[in-house]
């Protein structure tokens, strides 16, 4: 199992749920959303615990939710409100409730330890809220893929020259080296091709007329949530690091909700410093993102499709691998720790 459970993945864009009951699967778990009266997301368990009905089969009593089959009724904590028939209500007659937490026009969900799940560990970022920038979403990309393969993807800028030809990547960058360093549970790559062409996507927005300075800065902040910082700028301008929004810069998003070892969705978006009340630049954007998308999506998926058959041979390791390895390792920390119980009690002291 390679699922990190104590972390806030997204179940969905907000406004995808509403007053209609909707199933979802997140780490095989099936889970039921809506929305309550007032308009406050609640997830359960997709089963009824009677004979296992899916919930979202059955219908919303006000802000109780009525199994389809005998009635049994929850309420949004999960615990049975109503069995039909009888006066007393079984023990175990609940299904649980998924704390969540609605922000930015995204809905997350938390699938491990109820009490672990603190808001203040939502992903966010300040430029939400900075008025020299404009967000956009995207989409929900499904993926046959295991979500780490896509994580993988998501920490290697390597792959940009060869997969996306036409959209962000050009021959120019094939080999210029990638640094790559770990900040927590981040992991960062990164690199800049100086006095270049433009890659389409600049070309389409940026105006260029000669070379410019292009950058990749992949945050991917394990397990979940990837921040692309990517941008140009006219290469006569020598702009530093610290310099990039002299340029024009994006910031793609990718959220990773696993589905099951071998299906992810990815919730992509982005901001922009540029075209900020241009809503169709967003759009025009969003083509070529998708372009890209589903060519990673096309490479991942055929990887995955391998993953079935044992391989003939070890791996082999390249210099470009270094941020995907650093993620696995955070991974591999995170599923450790989760695996060993983190408040044993103090061993009780004999009296004497
Ligand atoms: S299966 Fe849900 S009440 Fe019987
Ligand atoms: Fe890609």
């Amino acid at each position: 199992m390679t699922f990190v459970r104590n972390a806030w993945y997204v179940a969905g864009w907000s406004p995808t749920f509403g007053r209609e009951l909707t199933p979802l699967t997140i780490m095989d778990e099936d889970i039921v959303v809506f929305r309550t009266e007032a308009g406050k997301a609640v997830a359960l368990t997709d089963e009824c615990p009677h004979k296992r009905l899916p919930l979202s089969k059955g219908k919303l009593i006000g802000d109780s939710l009525q199994c389809g089959y005998h009635g049994l009724t929850f309420g949004c904590d999960g615990k049975c409100l109503r069995v039909p028939g009888q006066s007393n209500l079984p023990p175990s007659a609940w299904v649980r409730a998924y704390p969540l937490h609605e922000a930015r026009g995204i809905l997350w969900i938390w699938m491990g330890e109820v009490e672990k799940a603190d808001p203040a560990l939502v992903f966010d970022l300040p430029e939400f809220d900075d008025p020299r920038w404009a967000p956009h979403h995207g989409d929900a990309l499904q993926i046959e893929s295991n979500y780490l393969a896509l994580a993988d993807n998501l920490c290697d800028p390597a792959h940009v020259s060869f997969v996306h030809p036409t959209t962000l990547g050009n021959p120019e960058s094939e080999d210029v080296p990638i640094d790559c360093a770990r900040e927590g549970r981040t992991v960062v790559t990164s690199r800049w091709i100086r006095d270049a062409p433009p890659v389409g996507f600049f070309k389409a927005f940026g105006n260029f007329e000669g070379n410019v300075d292009r950058w990749h800065y992949y945050y991917l902040h394990a397990p979940c949530v990837a921040v692309i910082d990517f941008g140009s700028a006219a290469s006569d301008e020598a702009i530093g690091e610290e310099e990039r929004d002299k340029g024009v810069r994006l910031f793609a998003l990718h959220f990773l909700t696993p589905v099951s070892e071998t299906r992810s969705i990815d919730h992509w978006m982005h901001l922009r410093n540029i075209g900020l009340d241009d809503e169709e630049m967003g759009e025009r954007m969003n083509v070529q993102f998708r372009i890209a998308f589903d060519e990673d999506k096309a490479i991942l998926e055929a990887i995955q499709a391998r993953e079935a058959k044992p391989p003939a041979r070890r791996p082999l390791r390249i210099a470009v691998d270094r941020g995907p390895n650093l993620l696995r390792r955070v991974i591999a920390e995170m599923l450790e720790e989760e695996s060993s119980p983190s408040d044993e009690k103090e061993p009780v002291q004999a009296v004497s």
